[in-house]
């Protein structure tokens, strides 16, 4: 079956959603939408899409696409993710972060609880090659059992650290988390729609065993100095009997002997591979209910309780149990601590 797409949407991140369509062919990209007509025009011209639309409920209407890719700023997820519920979109991919705060966290659960619309969050790094096969390696017991995860990303926590934070997720195998301790301090907001601390750290326990650190923000590791400040996430997975360690531009595996072994990846390949695989997850997912795209809605709205824990740690300067019921006012609560 091809599925008819549609984007909505059409600023910077939807260039690579439309360049991952090189590498599918169970979908085509059909229609596109967004508030902006000039955005509009420049992104169906340059990706040969004639059906343009500056009014979503007229697009769905009209076009009826199976997939919608949702990526416009976080601050209205919940608002445009009711409304692809509501018209009845088959799959949607929605942009990162999923959430800002505790209040449209809640809404997104009442939602995923309700909707038949299979919503995933758009972790394409879960995808990108080096990433699977690491965990494929770790699947095989390569390292040996896992003992702790080291995850970091220079950008706060809403623009990159909820990426590396859905793998440390990926390589605990999913398991729950049973607590939160989190130190954050100032405010960062990306563009005035990904509120964040400056830098926060967050410890995370798995009830498997499993530890957890996820930096995020100023002073997180940096490795070439020469990269903008998107370009250092990082996770390193350290096992009983072994290593694996993923930057944006290369990687390091211990193999036996001592040894270790290093190499160099294209990050922008390795992202459109993982956009494209990303894509055909959810493909699957419509095709047989037990393929479950491993970024799917609820899985990503426990991620992100783990953000919120992070912020309710520093306020109350205590762990936190997991799960919580986050108090509908914690962002604010995290602003008056900060001094916002
Ligand atoms: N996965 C990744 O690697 C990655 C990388 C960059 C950005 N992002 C995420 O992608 C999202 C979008 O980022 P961006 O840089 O493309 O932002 P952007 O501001 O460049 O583009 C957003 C577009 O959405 C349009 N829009 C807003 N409201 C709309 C509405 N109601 N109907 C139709 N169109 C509407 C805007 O006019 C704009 O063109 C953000 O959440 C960001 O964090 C993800």
């Amino acid at each position: 079956m091809t599925y008819k797409c549609a984007v909505l949407g059409c600023g910077g991140r939807s260039q690579g959603h439309a360049e991952a369509y090189r590498h599918i062919d169970r979908g085509k990209m059909v229609a596109c939408c967004d508030i902006n007509e000039d955005r509009l025009n420049a992104y169906g011209e340059k990706y040969d899409i004639s059906h343009r639309y500056t009014d979503l409920d007229t697009m769905l209407e009209k076009e009826k696409p199976d997939v919608v890719h949702l990526i416009t700023p976080p601050t209205l997820r919940v608002e445009l993710m009711t409304r692809l519920s509501d018209a009845g979109v088959s799959g949607t991919i929605v942009e990162k972060p999923i959430c800002i705060g505790a209040d449209d966290y809640k809404a997104l659960r009442e939602l995923e609880q309700n909707t038949k619309t299979k919503f995933i969050v758009n972790h394409q790094l879960r995808h990108h090659p080096r990433i699977l096969k690491f965990l494929k390696d770790v699947e095989k017991g390569k390292i040996g059992q896992v003992r702790f995860l080291d995850a970091s990303a220079v950008l706060p926590m809403s623009g990159q650290g909820v990426h590396v934070l859905d793998l440390i997720f990926a390589f605990s195998d999913y398991a729950e988390v049973e607590t939160v301790f989190g130190a954050s301090s100032g405010y960062d907001d990306i563009n005035g729609t990904h509120p964040s601390p400056r830098t926060a750290e967050t410890l995370i326990t798995f009830k498997n065993g499993i530890r957890a650190a996820l930096q995020a923000g100023e002073g997180a590791p940096v490795f070439d100095k020469s990269r903008p400040n998107w370009g250092h996430k990082r996770i390193a997975v350290y096992g009983t009997h072994g290593f694996r360690h993923w930057w944006m531009y290369g990687c390091e595996e211990s193999v036996p002997n001592l040894v270790i072994k290093r190499s160099e990846h294209d990050y922008a390949d390795q992202d459109i591979l993982g956009q494209a695989r990303l894509t055909n997850s959810l493909f699957n997912w419509l095709e047989d209910e037990n393929q479950v795209s491993p970024t799917n809605l609820k899985t990503s709205l426990d991620e992100w309780l783990v953000i919120l824990a992070g912020y309710m740690s520093t306020v109350e300067a205590r762990p936190v149990d997991m799960p919580f019921d986050p108090p509908d006012n914690l962002l604010d609560r995290f602003k008056a601590f900060v001094g916002v």
